[in-house]
Formats: structure tokens, sequence, C-alpha cells
């Protein structure tokens, strides 16, 4: 059944105020949910966001034979030391291009794997050749069907010396995992830094595992030969892109919102550049608070979007649409995935004056006033963009497909009202 958020604009007005929880980051507890398979006992992961991302997970590891168990509010036990088969299921696998993430644990537990092509999706074509390369240098070999991937490794993993040429974050993901129960040494170079990375890394060693250089581009993984490992209780850390997006819309409509429960030094690079640009920012150790600035006062910043610690592509959405709103003209270059500026022909619609001069760049002239529509959400970070440009717009907006949203973000409209939002869930046709 298909569900729209309808919103009734602010028209420019900054009202809100009050605090706005961060749940755990879906980004960290994916890939955690996925190591579940290199335990020998039942894992346990708390703060875990009620978001699909999360649930389908759940599925794909239940399809495989795992139990997945919510045992209380934001609490999993997932047992991937049931699962005896190692076939994705096509279907849900291709729900969730972060599915991909499970090929490292099984193919490094059970010697051999089958999962779909991912498929593209609408931020990008996303291949999958970092993987496949990554797995024959472990001595795997790829065997590519009509439909589908089948890897195998007869003698198991090994280690091996593997440099990204592009610092991927699930691939840094999968073979972190791959390399912890390869037999023998993983050097794995280029790795991406993101804090994501590092809490699964950290997690895996405080349960045995022996990797060195967590944090850094290079990471040596010494092998437990196929020795599962027992497994100490997963916290999620805070989710840095909800952050992100919730400091956008309090720069943009807050009187005074402060966000909780979060880890502000994983935002810094929009902090940085949202302070630079005049708004009212105060830092503690896990709270940001937003305070009502003159939106005549903000000046206009360029974006380039980089691997971590830089500007994260996953905020560029929602701060394309502050930039919609601040005076003067910025530019924006959109470095990791190629359809990640498709959206901003809805903020147009909606009177942005945005100029897209490839799949890549754009230039935003502000301020420009925003009028509520009717728009799809496109994906997880755009759909929140353009539901915080239908906060700010004058009128109303219905987002459709929300699905996305709710991909990413949990229960939205309950928090956004307690700020103050007019915003409804309603079921579509
Ligand atoms: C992760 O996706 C995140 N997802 C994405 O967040 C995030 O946008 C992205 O990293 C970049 O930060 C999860 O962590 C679950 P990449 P991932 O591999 O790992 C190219 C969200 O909204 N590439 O780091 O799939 C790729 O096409 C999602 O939460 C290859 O060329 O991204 C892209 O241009 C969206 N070959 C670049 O690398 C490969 O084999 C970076 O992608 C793999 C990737």
């Amino acid at each position: 059944m298909k569900e729209s958020f309808v919103v009734e604009g602010l028209g420019g007005k900054r009202t809100l105020v009050g605090e706005i929880p961060v749940r755990g980051s879906k980004n960290a507890v994916l890939p955690a949910m996925a190591s579940s398979i290199i335990f020998n006992a039942p894992l346990r992961l708390t703060n875990v966001p009620d978001i699909e991302d999360v649930y389908r997970m759940s599925e794909l590891l239940e399809h495989l034979g795992a139990k997945t168990e919510k045992v209380k509010k934001r609490e999993y036990v997932i047992n991937g030391h049931d699962i005896k088969d190692s076939v994705m299921d096509e279907v849900l696998s291709k729900k969730m291009r972060a599915s991909i993430i499970l090929s490292g644990p099984l193919l490094a537990r059970f010697k051999k794997v089958t999962f779909p092509h991912p498929g593209g999706c609408v931020i990008g074509a996303r291949p999958i050749d970092l993987f496949l390369s990554g797995f024959e240098k472990m001595g795997a070999t790829v065997d590519e069907k009509k439909e589908s991937f089948v890897i195998s490794a007869p003698k198991g993993l090994r280690g091996a010396n593997i440099f990204f040429a592009i610092p991927s974050v699930t691939a840094s993901e999968t073979f972190i995992m791959a390399g912890v129960l390869a037999k023998g040494t993983t050097f794995l170079k280029n790795v991406a830094l993101e804090p994501e990375i590092t809490a699964l890394a950290e997690f895996l060693v405080s349960c045995g595992a022996k990797i060195k250089g967590i944090g850094t581009p290079v990471l040596e993984i010494t092998g437990t030969n196929g020795k599962l490992l027992t497994p100490k209780i997963y916290k999620t850390i805070p989710d840095r892109l909800e952050t992100g997006s919730f400091l956008i819309l309090a720069a943009l409509a807050g009187k005074d919102v402060t966000i909780t429960h979060c880890h502000p030094e994983h935002i810094e690079a929009l902090t940085d550049l949202l302070i630079s640009s005049g708004v009212s920012i105060e830092i503690a150790k896990s709270s940001i608070r937003v305070k009502h600035t003159e939106k005549s006062k903000l000046k206009a910043f360029n974006i380039k979007t980089h691997e971590y610690p830089g500007f994260p592509t996953d905020v560029q959405a929602p701060t394309v649409v502050y930039l919609t709103q601040v005076k003067g003209e910025s530019f924006v270059f959109e470095t990791i995935f190629e359809g990640r500026l498709q959206f901003t022909q809805d903020l147009v619609k909606m009177g942005a004056d945005i100029k897209l001069w490839d799949a890549h760049r754009a230039t935003i002239q502000g301020p420009t006033p925003l009028k509520g529509r009717e728009v799809e959400g496109p994906d997880i970070r755009a759909g929140l963009a353009l539901l915080v440009a239908a906060i700010i717009a004058k009128g109303t907006s219905t987002i459709n497909s929300i699905y996305y949203i709710d991909r990413g973000y949990e229960r939205i409209e309950e928090r956004f009202s307690a700020l103050g939002v007019d915003i409804k869930r309603v079921s579509g046709e």
C-alpha cells in the first residue's frame, strides 16, 4: 500500500522548537547485522533504528536460515550460526544495495555464495567490480550467470593484498569480514574511513578478530582460518546522516532546536560549513543546538562531496535545499554518484533556481521562496531533502512513495511533528 506525507509548509517562518533525537545509524547496523554470520553464537544488537532497511536485512538473513528476533524496542538478537545456505534471495537482495555486504561473510564461511546482479538505482549504476576482483584475489572463482553471480572458493578464502581503486564503503566492510575468517593475512588498502567502518572493525576486534590500522586507509587482518568469533553486544552508533538532515531543517526553520543522541564530530564537514554560513550552532558532547538566525544574514557556500571525513554525499541533497534559501550563488559538485542531483528538478518545480550543468555539477542562486507541490521521493536522501523543502515552502505539499524515506528514517513524521511541523502520513490507493 503506497503511503504519502502531506505537509503544510511554514512559508519561510522559523517556528520549530524542541528536541529531536537521532536514532542508530542505518549504515552502521546493516554491516553489523551481516556480521552475525561469522559468529558462533547469537549476536545482540542495541540502538537499532526501526527502519525498512533493517527489516529487509532481517528478512534476507532469515531466508538464509538465520533466526532474527526483535527482543525489545530497538534491540535485536540474530542467530546467524544456524545458517546452512548461502544462496541470497533475488527479490529481497535487489531491494537494498547493502545486501551485497552479506557476500563476504557467506563466502568466507560457506566457501560459496550466490547473489543476484544488485542492479543500479536512482543514484547511480553502482557496479560491483571491486567485490568480484577482491574475491578473485582471495582465491575464489566468479561465475557470472544471466541473473546472478556464483562465487566459490572450495579451499576457503586465503589472505590477499587488495587495493581498492575507489574507497568503497560496503566493499571495505565486506572484505574486513571476509579477511577475518580467511586463512592467512589480508591487507586492505585505500579502505574507506567512514565511522561506520571503524565501528564495525572495532567491534570485531572486541570479539577477538585481529585487525590493525583501524581508522587508517590500510588494514592488516590476520584471519582465523574459518574459526568463528564469539560475539559481544553491538551498540549502534548514532546516525550522522540523520544528524546532518536535522541540522539543515533546524538551520532553515528552527527557532530553537536541539538535536540529541548524536555524535557531532561525525558530521563536522557540515556543521563547519553551516557555522561559516552564519547559522547559530552550539555543539555539546552528544547534542547540537541550533538557534534562530536571521535568514538574510546566511551566506551561500560551495560543496564538493568527498569520502569521509570530507563532505558526505548523503547530506548533499538536504544541503542543496539550504543553499536555495541563502543569499548568493553556490556551486555543488557531486563526485561520488552520477544520479544524485536528479532530484533538483523537483526543487525547481517548487521555485528553486538551480542549473544542472551535467550529472555531477549544479549552480544554485538564492534565496528563492518555495511553493508546495506534489512530488515523488526518488531515494532515501533526496526524499528527506524534498520533505525539508516541503516544510519550509508556502502551501501544501504531498510527498509520494515515502517507502524510501522510511528506509532510512524511523517514523520521521513523529519526530518532526514534535518540533511543530504540520505533517501527516496518509495511505494512498
Ligand atoms: C555506502 O554505499 C552507503 N550505503 C551509501 O549510503 C553512501 O552514499 C555511499 O557508501 C558513499 O558514502 C551503506 O553504507 C549501506 P560506495 P556503497 O561503494 O558502499 C563506486 C544511503 O542513502 N563503486 O562507497 O554502495 C560507486 O559506484 C546510502 O544511506 C564502484 O565503482 O557506496 C560509487 O561511485 C546511499 N565499484 C563509489 O564507488 C564497486 O565495486 C562509492 O560507492 C563499488 C562501488
